[in-house]
């Protein structure tokens, strides 16, 4: 006899999944996947895709047909998700979003997904926790919420300023972000992100530089010593009239080192070579000469004797975030809290491919000591899935980009909707940080 809803009570039937190629941020091919349930109740996601990935990241599937969107296509992922997955979750009662995706991983049987493909396998995860969400009439963000966490409004990350592999330029960090750590609410935040985000556009624009954009919509100067972006982005935070530092808004940096680490291990920055222990002392100084107070990837990813140094260093000091080194890995960074490596994990949900086990990479890191910081990718959608999670995990901190472009400010403004509906939640750090001020 077939099940249904009826006859599998407790559980939810999935009636209908599908996927569909749409297209990121960039004009490259993604997934949107669209999830039904037997009652009614519908969810669906847009996939992220990165640019400056990890190595140890979840295989995203291409299709690698150079006659369609440079082989870039997800025909193949979309053929998974219509085909093999909604064959496998379809047509039975599940307990709850947990055992999906452990039918996922399972079904998948490889280590990084990249049999199914991570970016169907994502979009799978993240679409069905919203049905699920929407079939218990909660929130996204107050149905993530684990039992032992009180939800909280994250400081955004604004990324001002662009390099890397994410913009033209001859920068080779990646990412200068604006924090507004002192804002009383998270409105007051976004109101100085955008504001500083002006007052840059026009210094740029007197010192004729170009204010063309990168990737995550900051703007990409000809500029290459990082030191020189610092300068000018301290000057925008007071040009707008905020105070620079901790009490303020504070700068965030995503130098996304292993990009520009050459095969002798040095790092190459505007043309000069530094060891991993010259790296640590330029951080070093630019924390003393500017309100630095996070540095993610400072060291590559396969660096790991210079994160442990540079933990000693600067760890009470600033937050150190690692992402291409853990890529949202539980195991990993168990092993990076063990071998006292950086004192915060980036969070990327396509980086270990579910929703379950990104949970878990933050439930380690709660555990650990280590403080998240939930970011989105590159390559984005609309989707503000991770808006939710920031705040539900009560993680208190989130970068989704500049405070401009559709598909970074649908998270920020994502936010503001929660914010609105919900002024009884904090805004800010989990205090106190953990570290020196
Ligand atoms: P990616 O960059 O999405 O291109 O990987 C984001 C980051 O490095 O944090
Ligand atoms: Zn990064």
């Amino acid at each position: 006899m077939p099940r249904t809803a009826e006859t599998t009570a407790g559980t939810h039937q999935i009636t209908d999944i599908g996927a569909l190629e749409i297209l990121d941020s960039r004009g490259r091919p993604t997934l949107q996947v669209n999830v039904t349930l037997a009652t009614g109740a519908t969810g669906a996601a847009g996939v992220p895709s990165g640019a400056s990935t990890g190595s140890r990241e979840a295989v995203e599937r291409r299709d690698s047909d150079q006659g369609r969107y440079r082989g870039l296509g997800v025909l193949d992922a979309v053929g998974a998700v219509n085909g093999e997955i909604a064959q496998r979750l379809s047509g039975r009662g599940w307990h709850d979003l947990a055992e999906i995706d452990a039918a996922l991983i399972d079904l998948d049987g490889t280590p990084g997904k990249a049999r199914l493909g991570a970016n169907a396998v994502v979009g799978v995860s993240m679409a069905c926790a919203r049905a699920l969400s929407a079939a218990a009439g909660r929130e996204l963000w107050e149905w993530l919420t684990p039992p032992e966490i009180a939800p909280r409004l994250p400081v955004p990350h604004f990324n001002v300023i662009n390099g890397g592999v994410h913009a033209p330029n001859p920068l080779d960090f990646q990412e200068f972000m604006i924090a507004p750590l002192g804002a009383r609410t998270l409105a007051e935040a976004v109101r100085a992100g955008a504001e500083i985000y002006s007052a840059l556009r026009d210094l740029l624009a007197s010192q004729g530089q170009v204010t063309a954009l990168g990737d995550e919509g900051g703007f990409a100067p000809q500029l290459a010593e990082p030191e020189d972006v610092l300068s000018l982005v301290v000057t925008a935070i007071t040009t707008a009239g905020y105070p620079a530092g901790r009490d303020g808004v504070a700068i965030a940096l995503d130098p996304a080192s292993s990009e520009f680490r050459l095969e002798d291990g040095r790092y190459q920055v505007a043309g000069q070579k530094l060891t991993s222990a010259e790296m640590i002392e330029r951080y070093a100084e630019m924390i003393d000469r500017f309100p630095v107070w996070l540095i993610e990837d400072g060291l590559a990813e396969d660096d790991w004797a210079g994160w442990a140094d540079l933990t000693r260093r600067l760890g009470e000091r600033v937050q150190l975030v690692g992402d291409d080194i853990f890529v949202t890995n539980p195991e990993i960074i168990a092993d990076a809290i063990g071998r006292g490596a950086a004192n915060a994990a980036l969070i990327k949900v396509n980086q270990i491919g579910t929703v379950t086990e990104t949970l878990e990479a933050m439930a380690t890191c709660r555990r650990g000591g280590y403080a998240q910081l939930v970011s989105h990718r590159s390559g984005e959608t609309t989707d503000s899935f991770i808006a939710d999670l920031a705040v539900g995990s009560g993680c208190g901190e989130l970068k989704a980009g500049a405070p401009a472009r559709g598909e970074r400010v649908a998270k920020y403004n994502r936010l503001l909707e929660i914010a609105a509906a919900r002024p009884d939640l904090p805004y800010g750090l989990i205090t106190p940080p953990n570290m020196r001020r």
